[in-house]
């Protein structure tokens, strides 16, 4: 992919100065247009199930990744600024772990944390390359140009798709040294079969030497992570509710949202923090795109989030499952995320 860099020919690495941004940017559209299951598919299945449920990944829409942006400015919402607090003390010692490594990252979002690795392993290495896979075009676009736009020596080859998809196959070459980031607690959507068959088949795309760094929120009270997850502010409350609007708007869906509550609850058996939208009566609902009518008992939930939390033998039996080893973490300084550094057994 180097190859379609003229000036970042392996040869004469010295020119990448007089290369222009844009030059040092590309975006490789998946072979799928669509996601692996369109949203259309996800809400006729998941609303017509027995226990209804929409997938998480459905949140983020251009308003959906607006709300969740402003949700990590909320003093409630730890997790980024706990994550970013990690980065930003241990970048250097991450990458000093693997070694002049090309970084790949699934779902990178807005990238604020991205640029605090990038910019450490500038620091250590002439060129940088970064291959971000993400399902939106426009964020993928608006972060590779910013990244490239401010950093001369890094070059961005972007992939837009599903990270679960063979793109992570071709993003992770075989040919560099490479480190995977899978960061922000995203493993936190997916429960444990889900988690485990996620990283083997990242495990599956690396090398012995690569490594993973997995961002892994903490267990903590059922005080702190209720409030993370339902801040009074109403921000997260918004962000939830925000797919049934994207039903309404994509789908022709009819959803009263005045007829629904979001509801959080922290189910301490299973770690998790599971999110709801929950009906406050009997209702039925036209979705006009699916040709269907959804009945809706009173205080029946549509199941919208799954927010697991790990602790030191989770993240290693998750580890281990998913067909690594843990190397190393790091933690903030008041013990509620974890960055961790995986490698193939
Ligand atoms: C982006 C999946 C890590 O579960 O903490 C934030 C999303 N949901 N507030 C999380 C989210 C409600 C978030 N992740």
């Amino acid at each position: 992919m180097g190859e379609t860099f003229p000036p970042f020919g392996e040869a004469k690495p010295m020119s990448m100065r007089e290369a222009a941004p844009l030059e040092r940017l590309r975006i490789e559209q998946g072979e799928q247009a669509t996601p692996l299951h369109s949203f259309a598919e996800d809400v006729g299945e998941g609303l017509l199930s027995e226990r209804k449920r929409i997938p998480a990944r459905h949140l983020y829409d251009a308003i959906g990744s607006a709300l969740y942006d402003a949700i990590t400015l909320l003093p409630e919402y730890y997790l980024m600024r706990a994550e970013t607090e990690i980065l930003t003390a241990y970048a250097g010692e991450m990458l000093d772990r693997v070694g002049g490594a090309e970084i790949v990252e699934l779902g990178p979002g807005n990238g604020r944390k991205t640029e605090i690795v990038l910019d450490a392993a500038l620091r250590r290495q002439p060129l940088v390359r970064y291959r971000p896979i993400d399902i939106s075009f426009s964020a993928l676009r608006a972060l590779a140009e910013r990244l490239v736009a401010e950093r001369e020596r890094l070059v961005v080859d972007a992939y837009c798709g599903d990270y679960r998809s063979a793109l992570l196959d071709r993003a992770v070459r075989r040919d560099k040294p490479t480190l995977v980031m899978f960061l922000g607690s995203s493993i936190g959507n997916y429960d444990a079969a889900e988690a485990c068959e996620l990283l083997a088949s990242i495990a599956s795309a690396m090398r012995p030497n690569d490594a993973l760094l997995l961002g892994t929120d903490l267990k903590k009270s059922r005080r702190e992570l209720e409030l993370a997850y339902d801040d009074p502010t109403g921000v997260t409350a918004a962000f939830n509710r925000n797919v049934l609007a994207r039903i309404n708007r994509e789908l022709g869906g009819r959803f009263n949202l005045g007829a629904f509550r979001f509801v959080v609850a922290y189910d301490e058996a299973r770690a998790c923090v599971d999110s709801f939208q929950e009906s406050l009566l009997d209702q039925h609902v036209r979705i006009d795109a699916l040709g269907v009518d959804v009945a809706f008992r009173v205080e029946e939930r549509i199941h919208t989030e799954s927010s697991y939390k790990y602790d030191d033998s989770a993240i290693a039996k998750l580890a281990r499952a998913g067909g690594f080893e843990v190397m190393a973490g790091w933690e903030d300084a008041a013990h509620r995320f974890r960055v961790s550094l995986l490698k193939r057994r």
